[in-house]
C-alpha cells in the first residue's frame, strides 16, 4: 500500500508548527520521544475488554503486563492503593466516576465553568449537567480565590451526592480537608479532578488530595507529560461508605464499582497502545529528572506572573501556585478572543478564557490563560520568561499592526530554534 503522503505531510507541518512557536496552552505539553513512539505500536491491534487477568478476549498475556505496570507505577507515584488507567480521556474518567456513584437526577456541586471549572463538572451542555442536577460554587469577586464559605453554604442547602473540586483555569491550591469536612456533614462524596496540577501534586509541590477526597481523576497529558488519556485513583474509602450497589443489587467494593463504570459502563476496548505509553510516562515521572522539571514549572510560572504584573497585567488571584495563570485583559482594552488571534499571528499559542464575573460571552471573553508546562519541557528557565512576556505584551499592544506582529513572529521563531523538539524526527 502506498504511504498516505497527504496525511504524513500534515503531520510534518504540525511538528514544524510546534517547533517554531511558543506553546502556552495550559493543558498542553510535549511527551518524550519514547512516549510518542509507544503510541504508534501493535497493541493498537489488540482487543482487551476487561482488566489484567480477567479479560473477555484471548491473547492478552502481554497487554496484561503493560497495563499492570501502568497501574503499579501510577499507584507508586501518588502513593495510592487503586488506579484505573483505561479512561480514554479526562472527560471519560469523570463520566465513569459519576456513573459509578450517582443516579440520574442526583445533585452535584462543582466550581462554575465561568470561574475556572470544567465542562464535566456540571455544565448544561455536558453529560454531567444533563444527567445530574448541577449546582455551583465560585471564587471571590475581589480576591479570585475559591469561596469556601459559599461552597459550604451551597453544600448545606442542596445536599449534593458529590462535591467536585479541581479546575481548568484556577492558579491556586485547594483546601481538600475543608471540603471533606462539609462533605461528611452533608453525606456527599468528594472527587478531586487534578487534570491540570497532577504533575506538581505527584512531586509534592502542591497539597495532597488523596487523604481527603474519596476519588481523584486526572488527565495524563498535561503536567504529567504523558499520552492523551485519563485515570481514576483512590487511596482509601474502599469500603463503600454509602452502601452503593451494582446493577444486580449486590454491595460491592468501590474499586469494583469504578472498574465496572469504566468498562463496561462507559467504554469498550481499552487503548492498550496508549496504556503502554502511559506506563512509560509514569516511569519517567518516577525519576529525579521529573522532580526538577516540576520545580522548574513552578518557578517559571511564578517568574512569568511577576513579569506580567510588572507590566500592569491583572492576574486573577494575584499570582500562581501551579503551572498556569488567568489574566483579566479588561484594563488593556483587548478581548480574550482578539488576544488569542493576535498572539497566533506572532506564533504564540494560548487560549481565550472567561474571567470570574466576566461581562463578555464565552466566545469573546475578557481573559486569556497561559501555562508553562510545555515551554518548560522545551528547556526554558526563569530568565526566558522575560522574552516570552515581552513578546506577548508587544503583540497585544500592537494588535492591529501586521508588520509589527510579523517582526515579533520572526523573533519568536529565532528564539525557539534554540530549544530542540524531537530532534530525532529530523
Ligand atoms: C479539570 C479538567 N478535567 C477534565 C478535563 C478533560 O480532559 P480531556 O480533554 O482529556 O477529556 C480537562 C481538560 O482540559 C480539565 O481541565
Amino acid at each position: 500500500m502506498q504511504r498516505d503522503t497527504l496525511v504524513f505531510d500534515l503531520i510534518r507541518q504540525e511538528l514544524e508548527r510546534q517547533r517554531r512557536g511558543i506553546e502556552l496552552i495550559a493543558s498542553e505539553n510535549f511527551t518524550s520521544l519514547q512516549v510518542m513512539q509507544a503510541m504508534g505500536n501493535v497493541m493498537t491491534n489488540k482487543y482487551a475488554e476487561g482488566y489484567p487477568g480477567r479479560r473477555y478476549y484471548g491473547g492478552c498475556e502481554i497487554v496484561d503486563q503493560t497495563e499492570q505496570l501502568a497501574i503499579d507505577r501510577l499507584c507508586q507515584i501518588f502513593n495510592v492503593e487503586y488506579a484505573n488507567v483505561q479512561p480514554h480521556s479526562g472527560a471519560q474518567a469523570n463520566a465513569a466516576l459519576m456513573l459509578a456513584i450517582l443516579q440520574p437526577g442526583d445533585a452535584i456541586l462543582g466550581l462554575d465553568l465561568s470561574m475556572g471549572g470544567h465542562l464535566t463538572h456540571g455544565s448544561a451542555v455536558n453529560f454531567s449537567g444533563k444527567l445530574y442536577k448541577p449546582h455551583f460554587y465560585g471564587v471571590g469577586k475581589e480576591d479570585g480565590l475559591v469561596d469556601y464559605d459559599m461552597l459550604e453554604a451551597k453544600a448545606r442547602e442542596v445536599k449534593p451526592k458529590l462535591i467536585i473540586c479541581g479546575a481548568s483555569a484556577y492558579s491556586r491550591d485547594w483546601d481538600y480537608a475543608r471540603i471533606r469536612r462539609v462533605a461528611d456533614e452533608v453525606g456527599a462524596f468528594v472527587m478531586a479532578d487534578i487534570a491540570h496540577p497532577a504533575g506538581l501534586i505527584a512531586k509534592g509541590l502542591l497539597n495532597y488530595p488523596f487523604d481527603h477526597c474519596h476519588f481523584v481523576t486526572s488527565t495524563t497529558h498535561k503536567t504529567l507529560r504523558g499520552p492523551r488519556g485519563g485515570v481514576i485513583m483512590m487511596k482509601k474509602d474502599f469500603e463503600n461508605p454509602f452502601g452503593l450497589k451494582d446493577v444486580k443489587g449486590n454491595l460491592r467494593m468501590m474499586s469494583n464499582l469504578i472498574d465496572m463504570a469504566v468498562f463496561p459502563g462507559t467504554q469498550g476496548g481499552p487503548l492498550e497502545h496508549v496504556i503502554a505509553a502511559k506506563a512509560i510516562a509514569f516511569g519517567e515521572i518516577l525519576t529525579p529528572e521529573f522532580q526538577s522539571y516540576q520545580e522548574q514549572v513552578q518557578k517559571n510560572a511564578q517568574a512569568m506572573a511577576a513579569a506580567f504584573t510588572s507590566r500592569g497585567y491583572q492576574i486573577i488571584s494575584g499570582g500562581t501556585d501551579n503551572h498556569l495563570m488567568l489574566i483579566d485583559l479588561r484594563n488593556k482594552n483587548i478581548s480574550g478572543k482578539k488576544a488569542e488571534q493576535v498572539l497566533g499571528h506572532a506564533d504564540i499559542t494560548a487560549n481565550k478564557n472567561m474571567v470570574p464575573y466576566d461581562d463578555k460571552s464565552a466566545f469573546v471573553t475578557s481573559g486569556v490563560r497561559f501555562g508553562v508546562a510545555a515551554i518548560t519541557t522545551r528547556g526554558m528557565v526563569e530568565k526566558d520568561m522575560e522574552f516570552v512576556v515581552n513578546a506577548i505584551d508587544r503583540s497585544l499592544m500592537q494588535a492591529d499592526d501586521a508588520a509589527a506582529l510579523a517582526g515579533i513572529k520572526k523573533e519568536v521563531n529565532e528564539f525557539m530554534s534554540q530549544f530542540a523538539l524531537y530532534p530525532e524526527m529530523g
